[in-house]
């Protein structure tokens, strides 16, 4: 048994991203700032996660949220500190976040040139019973040349996009991050006892093919034909080897599982959700920035997430995420 030995050179987040903001000529290093200030949210909520079940912040807060959701303690306590880890950190402009109905607007003297759009806990079916959760975030450059705040700063395609990440707070907490452009998407583990996120995945690449989809089966009364003809193809040995079956019902554990083992990620309309259920903003975008840049699809069923023109804050889109030919298999189905 070798005791794992102190690297005393080791890759953190912190070293990562400085050394990507050297590439860049003219970078003021506000980026990086953003991304510590981001990562020391994140933190405090893997923190927060890991103690809920003794600090009682388990369950309801008592009230609900724009989106007509019980808000947990934890999606509550998460928002804060997103909220004001960023807004202290000088480098952004507003803010949106699932939990708040409006732009969350900086103080004038506090603006920076960046816009933050985020999921402080996604997942939060699973607080309570321990299930894996997570943090998902989106950050673009500020359009609107005035410094007074213009929703039409948070309402771009997230094509646009300049980096984008999620945290899953799993068996063990973990950052993947992308700065776009081809730089690759990375992956960080938390190392608990030195409080820095350590890079353990680089330039992560989903596999072009895998043999899992992943999609709450309990609509399937509700699925479009599409949908319903591509999972049953699945699952008949007709049309090969069938594949597994995997949901746990949090976005980030679900999609991370599809980047890192390939196949399919759902989450259709349905007859009672017409756009589906998860938001393009601080779900769809980020996730399908990321995906893109480790080689995936991800589109809405027509178009790529990311050439979505936003109209609202908290639209919804439906998301077909994860291995090219699984995702273009499906697409195709559509199409014909
Ligand atoms: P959030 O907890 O941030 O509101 O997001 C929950 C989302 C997403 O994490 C997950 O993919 C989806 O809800 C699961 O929805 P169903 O329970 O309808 O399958
Ligand atoms: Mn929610
Ligand atoms: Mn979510
Ligand atoms: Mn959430």
């Amino acid at each position: 048994y070798e005791p794992p030995e102190f690297d005393s050179n080791c890759m953190t987040l912190t070293r990562f991203v400085l050394a990507e903001q050297k590439k860049v000529p003219f970078a003021t290093g506000d980026l990086t700032q953003l991304l510590t200030s981001i990562q020391t949210a994140i933190k405090a909520v893997s923190s927060a996660v890991r103690k809920a079940g003794l600090g009682h912040l388990h369950g309801m807060a008592g009230s609900t949220n724009v989106q007509g959701e019980e808000v947990k303690k934890l999606d509550v306590l998460s928002n804060e500190l997103f909220v004001n880890m960023l807004a202290s950190s000088y480098t952004v402009h507003m803010m949106v976040s699932e939990e708040n109905e409006t732009v969350i607007e900086i103080e004038t003297d506090k603006r920076g040139k960046y816009i933050v759009c985020f999921d402080p806990l996604d997942g939060s079916s699973n607080i309570d019973c321990l299930g894996s959760i997570g943090s998902i975030f989106g950050i673009f450059k500020k359009t609107e040349a005035s410094n007074e705040t213009n929703i039409k700063n948070t309402l771009q395609p997230g094509r646009n996009m300049v980096a984008a990440g999620y945290a899953l707070y799993g068996s063990a907490t973990m950052m993947v991050l992308t700065l776009g452009n081809g730089s690759g998407v990375n992956g960080f583990m938390l190392d608990p006892a030195i409080g820095e996120f350590l890079l353990t995945e680089s330039n992560i690449q989903i596999p072009t093919k895998g043999n899992i989809y992943s999609i709450n089966e309990g609509y399937s009364y509700i699925w479009d034909d599409t949908v319903s003809e591509y999972i049953r193809r699945k699952k008949d040995p007709a049309f090969g080897k069938p594949y597994g079956a995997r949901y746990i019902g949090s976005m980030v554990a679900d999609v991370h599982r599809t980047l890192k083992y390939g196949g399919i990620f759902m989450y259709p309309a349905t007859k009672l959700s017409p756009n589906g259920k998860l938001r393009l903003l601080y779900e769809g975008n980020p996730m399908a920035y990321i995906m893109e840049e480790a080689g995936g699809v991800a589109s809405n069923g027509k178009i790529p997430i990311l050439d979505i023109q936003p109209t609202a804050l908290h639209q919804r889109t439906p998301v077909f995420m994860g291995s090219k030919d699984d995702v273009n298999e499906f697409l195709a189905m559509y199409k014909s």
